[in-house]
């Protein structure tokens, strides 16, 4: 037998309530690389090792895929024939292609003109029936709990507990690739299922004995869409970080439990925090991820130089989804590096000479 990796149900399957004879739904999720940053902790000047979970490259390029799995199998070894979810936009690209894979029908509500073009090239591709709604994600998570009263489909949101058990394999492996917890982990909150999945996960492993240390857990919002800071949902929340625009969590307690419990914080940043941060991460590690994933390392650079997050610490960031999802947000912030230049050796010539002096 060769080691061929089946994703994340084969691989953590006794922390998982999957039963062993269940036919599994997966994509080979998981297993996504924990890249050691290099530039970007020299530029800030300060001792500290700072990684990031790449979950963009999961199979549809979003950390979603870690839950849409384990809630996909469950669904189906279930009975049932449909799943559906309220999105913005990565969740949906998940459900689509996990009940192409299963083969039952995906139903997904997304937020009007106001999801990144490449989840939505996603949803419409695996063939999900997409409905755009003349309202927000927190309206359209509304319409889901209540039409799911009354029809035969499977909510896949992460209020479906299957989804946060398969999300919390993602701090398994951080463990298991460190060999020990890191000191603090940072990541974007929206709908606050994945802060809680994580801190279930380092909980766990923790409770075994795998590890005699969990992180504090660091949750970071966009200002226009910062339920967590304003102590209250938000009725109209905005922001470029389309992913993040959700003003009523689902997973409230859960996610101030986890943040209280591990003595972490949360934290907000404007739209051009975030579209700075992204750029950074792009041009000075070559690591390219959605505007929202890019907010988890915002944090983790602001709460280092600040001193907050102290020398000598251990840092991992979740990029939970990947810069290709949300091509124009990327391309408007990056016109100046395309000219146009003549089909000629010398006018080749003079834009090198340009830039290298
Ligand atoms: N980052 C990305 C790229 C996301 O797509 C999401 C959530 C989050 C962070 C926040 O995670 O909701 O667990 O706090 N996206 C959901 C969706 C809401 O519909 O795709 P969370």
């Amino acid at each position: 037998m060769g080691d061929h990796y089946t994703g994340l149900i084969d691989r953590y399957r006794e922390w998982l309530p999957i039963a062993d004879d269940t036919r599994i739904i997966s994509l080979c999720e998981g297993n996504t690389p924990l890249v050691r940053l290099n530039n970007i902790p020299r530029d800030l000047g300060r001792d500290v090792d700072i990684y990031v979970k790449y979950e963009g490259l999961n199979p549809t390029g979003s950390f979603k895929d870690r839950g849409m799995t384990v809630a996909v199998t469950a669904a189906v070894a279930d009975g049932s024939q449909a799943i559906i979810c309220a999105s913005t936009g990565n969740t949906s690209a998940a459900a689509a292609a996990y009940a192409a894979r299963a083969g039952v029908t995906a139903f997904v509500l997304i937020p009007d003109g106001k999801i990144a073009l490449g989840k939505l090239a996603q949803a419409m591709m695996h063939g999900a029936v997409v409905m755009q709604i003349e309202g927000n994600f927190d309206t359209g998570m509304q319409l889901v709990k209540e039409v799911a009263e009354e029809a035969p489909v499977t909510i896949v949101n992460s209020i479906n507990p299957f989804r946060l058990q398969g999300q919390k394999t993602a701090a398994f492996e951080i463990i298991d690739a460190l060999g020990r917890a890191p000191d603090y982990h940072c990541l974007p909150v929206g709908n606050a299922g994945n802060i809680s999945a994580y801190w279930m996960g380092y909980s766990e492993y923790h409770a075994r004995g795998v590890v005699d240390q969990r992180p504090k857990m660091c949750g970071y919002q966009a200002s226009g869409a910062a339920p967590f800071l304003r102590g209250h949902p938000i009725e109209h929340p905005e922001t470029v970080a389309t992913a993040i625009r959700i003003g009523n969590p689902q997973s409230w307690d859960k996610a101030v439990a986890a943040q209280g419990d591990s003595g972490g914080w949360f934290d907000e940043f404007s739209d051009q925090q975030i579209l700075e941060t992204q750029k950074r991460l792009a041009q000075r590690e070559g690591i390219f991820c959605e505007p929202a994933s890019a907010i988890s390392v915002a944090g983790a650079i602001k709460d280092i130089t600040s001193g907050k997050i102290p020398e000598g610490s251990a840092v991992v960031c979740t990029l939970t989804g990947h810069g290709l999802k949300d091509p124009d947000t990327a391309i408007s912030q990056c016109q100046e590096t395309v000219s146009k230049v003549p089909a000629e050796l010398d006018a080749v010539k003079r834009a090198i000479h340009q830039r290298l002096g």
